[in-house]
């Protein structure tokens, strides 16, 4: 039988945004081999029906059950908006975490934050999956959302600090400022690469930024450690995609902060 600890942790995003997840994963838990793989024939999930985003996720859960995961982690905000349930249902004892979940357990406890602020994809706003989880463990606090669609291409080509993306972003949260949020998270997976773009273009100099990456990689490690499953000898990163590998290769030090060995394309069925 296989020795769960040793197995590798999988994570599984639409596309290439998700490696800002395995980033925060390595950081945390650098000794875990990480199974990651991007929907990149499929994405974007975030103008997509819910679902056909449960379809896709069912897929890719099948994919990294085959693989022998120990855990599953969510990268992505839409999967986790509309197929949470079904892929924890699927995944049978395997423990299944997602970015909301953890995300959303964060911003609730910062003290004194009683007005949170949600930027995210437009199925993950029109879920209204955030202030769900949010209300589940507070449902005193105040929610304000705001879809926006356009940092995801912004991200990918790189423009993450340049004149457009600031207009974009003042185009997105001007009325943030006015509202009197006290904390934001990015609710995508893109967007924490304008981590350091956003609080210059915020006028409330005051609003603290979650980023839903760091979250999810901070439950993995406590849940690991609760199932006793921790990994001291591993370490290695395999990438997986459906679709054009020499182009996520090339993008993937973007959001991973370093280039990575090899990319495999699978086929899912
Ligand atoms: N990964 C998606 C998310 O976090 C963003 C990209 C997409 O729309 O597929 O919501």
């Amino acid at each position: 039988m296989q020795n769960l600890k040793n197995a590798p942790i999988g994570i599984f995003d639409s596309g290439i945004g998700g490696l800002t997840v395995a980033k925060a994963v390595i950081e945390a838990l650098p000794n875990e081999d990480i199974i990651y793989f991007g929907d990149t024939a499929r994405v974007p999930y975030g103008i997509k029906s819910e679902e056909t985003i449960r379809t896709y996720a069912l897929q890719i859960t099948n994919f990294l059950l085959k693989k022998k995961v120990k855990m599953i982690l969510i990268a992505c905000n839409t999967v986790s908006a509309s197929a949470k349930e079904e892929i924890i249902r699927a995944a049978g004892d395997i423990p299944v975490l997602d970015v909301i979940s953890a995300g959303s357990r964060n911003a609730v406890s910062l003290p004194n934050h009683r007005h949170v602020g949600v930027i995210g994809t437009l199925a993950t706003v029109n879920s209204n999956a955030y202030p769900e989880a949010i209300h589940a463990f507070d449902p005193t606090i105040k929610i304000s959302q705001q879809a926006c669609p356009l940092l995801v291409p912004l991200a990918e080509e790189g423009w993450i600090d340049n004149e457009v993306a600031k207009q974009t972003l003042h185009y997105y949260l001007d009325e943030f400022d006015e509202s009197g949020i006290q904390s934001l998270i990015l609710g995508c997976t893109h967007y924490p690469l304008f981590k350091e773009v956003i609080p210059k273009v915020l006028k409330n100099g005051n609003i603290e930024i979650i980023d839903s990456a760091e979250s999810i990689a901070a439950s993995a490690k406590t849940k690991l450690e609760e199932l006793d499953l921790l990994n001291q000898t591993g370490g290695d990163f395999q990438c997986f995609v459906s679709d054009r590998p020499q182009r996520f290769h090339e993008l993937a030090e973007r959001f991973l902060g370093k280039s990575l060995n090899g990319v495999e394309v699978v086929n899912l069925d």
